[in-house]
């Protein structure tokens, strides 16, 4: 057998019990659809601690909680109205700390999302702006600019958000402000003293609360450099994004996570960061090296087919780059951004659109850009989750699971125009569908009126076919995926390893198999025809073997024994 090093960590501890997050499974909770305690439709804090249990038993070594604060939804709670307080639609600050203190007594960590690049439009920051008029401080904490045109009614620049049309809005008095996302996301100055020491007592105040780490949003646009004349769009699209980018993934943002460091380390144990950073994967190490975030999301398989050349490759060099930045990688399978990957691996590919997710569904058809209506199926789409989930969790480093996908829910592609919430649908006119079909409530029960998710209705509708995918149905299936993800994580724990990786040769393109330095060894067929094993000691498979072979679309785990 033929092996090779893929990487060797340098200059951080590698034992696996040393630092939890190096090679943590984090569970992400979008608060709002995980359980809703009190009736109102819309998930809260005590509902996540009343399922403190399943929690547990799904265990897990963190929960990492989407926004909670204060918020008008207009980007699901990604525009904050108040960055030190809990939406009371989701509960009290006393609710939170009972949710901490829940989590630590089960041995699990908490992380909250920051989201430093732009407030809610509702924040008092920018309320204050709108009414201290031009030139004042208050606007100085955003970025105002004069319009263009006669009496400034054009926009200072062509630029256009992320959520589709301009990325600037004209307030009363006639100044234009940035929002990268929504219109209800003022983008802010961290030029200002201001922002950045507002941000560290932030930090302060959830640390100080027992918070074990935080997930960055977009870490890399804080910094922008709004010196004047601006640029337009195509010449800001022509400059390479080498760290001095006006507005992209620019070098000064480290001096910002610098001093955030600096606040990390001076809790016992160190509070810990994952940056959200869509850059070049040549930029990624600065952001997950141990002076800056010291940790960065890699979402290279939230884009990639179920295909063993892509996954091979991504794995290869994602741990290349955890070697470079010395901190561990992370891997991603779905989370509340993108299409669930059940669903994924169950259309064909590689119809994708732009933004790298497969396709959106509407009404009742898949529609790939070009106008395509593609099948979904369903079980080749499970199976194909369930095998891609098993490799991910034998990787070295952290996995981050997205509530939902332990259950093996698929998209929800029933929401019509009159429910949908998210800005991506109402920025581009409906044509792109956005991702609510990924945040719909959690099915808890098989019936019942928003199958458990809560005493009265869920703020998305929930499909019939939800039964099927209920909590309650899965505890009672030993061949669910509810117990797949159970009995992975619990082995997962006692098989972890120092984080390296050897490939076998398996002799097939389609066919993956690796080692971990301990022996714990790994399998995955991608391909079309049985791959016949060499081992009859599996410890898990993601689906059944078929006469001492691998079939198609299916992952084996075997114990040490092998230990290089
Ligand atoms: C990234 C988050 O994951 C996404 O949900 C949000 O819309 C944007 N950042 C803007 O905050």
């Amino acid at each position: 057998m033929q092996t090779q090093f893929s990487s060797v960590v340098k200059g951080w501890a590698m034992e696996p019990t040393e630092e939890w997050w190096r090679q943590g499974a984090v569970c992400q909770i979008y608060p709002r659809s995980f359980a809703d305690s009190n009736g109102d439709a819309l998930g809260d804090i005590a509902g996540i601690t009343s399922r403190i249990d399943y929690l547990e038993r799904l265990g897990i070594d963190a929960v990492w909680l989407s926004p909670f604060y204060p918020s008008a939804l207009a980007d699901g709670g990604y525009d904050v109205a108040d960055y030190r307080d809990v939406d009371p639609r989701l509960g009290t600050l006393a609710d939170f700390d009972e949710l901490v203190a829940a989590l630590h007594a089960r041995g699990v960590k908490i992380v909250v999302d920051i989201v430093p690049n732009h407030t809610s439009d509702q924040h008092e920051w920018f309320q204050e702006a709108l009414d201290a008029g031009r030139g004042s401080a208050a606007r100085e904490r955003y970025l105002f600019r004069e319009g263009t045109g006669p009496d400034g009614a054009e926009p200072p620049t062509d630029w256009v958000s992320m959520f589709g049309g301009p990325a600037w809005e004209r307030v009363a008095d006639g100044q234009w402000y940035l929002h990268s996302f929504a219109v209800e996301q003022p983008d802010l100055n961290w030029a200002n003293p201001e922002v950045r020491a507002d941000f560290v007592t932030t930090l302060r105040f959830w640390s100080d609360r027992g918070v074990d780490g935080f997930r960055i949003d977009v870490a890399h646009m804080l910094t922008k450099d709004l010196t004047e004349p601006l640029l337009s769009r195509s010449e800001l699209d022509a400059l390479p994004v080498d760290g001095l980018h006006p507005m992209v993934d620019r070098d000064d943002v480290h001096e910002v996570y610098a001093e955030w460091r600096r606040v990390f380390d001076s809790y016992d144990p160190p509070r810990t960061a994952v940056a959200e950073a869509w850059v070049h994967r040549s930029r990624v190490p600065l952001y997950a090296s141990r002076d800056s975030l010291g940790q960065a999301f890699n979402f290279d398989l939230l884009l990639a087919d179920f295909d063993a050349a892509q996954f091979r490759r991504i794995v290869v060099d994602n741990l290349e780059l955890a070697e470079q930045s010395g901190s561990s990688s992370t891997w991603v399978l779905s989370n509340h951004d993108v299409v669930r990957h059940a669903t994924r691996y169950g259309l064909p590919h590689p119809d994708r659109d732009a933004g790298g997710a497969p396709v959106r569904k509407h009404g009742t058809d898949w529609v790939i850009s070009g106008g395509v209506d593609p099948v979904l199926d369903r079980g080749r789409g499970e199976r194909r989750a369930r095998a891609a989930t098993l490799f991910m969790l034998a990787l070295p480093g952290a996995s981050y699971i997205y509530q939902g996908e332990e259950l093996g829910l698929h998209e929800v592609a029933e929401i019509g125009p009159e429910d949908r919430q998210d800005p991506t649908f109402f920025r581009s006119e409906g044509t792109d569908y956005g991702r609510d079909g990924c945040r719909v409530p959690l099915p808890w029960t098989a019936s019942g009126s928003s199958f458990g998710f809560g005493p009265d209705g869920a703020h998305l509708p929930q499909p019939p076919w939800f039964a099927d995918y209920s909590v309650e149905r899965e505890e009672a299936d030993a061949s669910s995926t509810l117990s797949l993800y159970r009995r992975a994580l619990a082995l997962r724990r006692e098989l972890q390893s120092a984080e390296r990786l050897a490939w076998v040769d398996t002799g097939r393109d389609d066919v993956l198999r690796f080692r971990r330095p301990n022996g714990w060894e790994v399998v995955t067929n991608f391909g079309l025809l049985p791959f016949v094993l060499d081992r009859d000691d599996a410890l898990l498979t993601s689906g059944p073997l078929d006469a001492g072979a691998l079939p198609p679309d299916t992952t084996v785990w075997f114990g040490p024994g092998n230990t290089y």
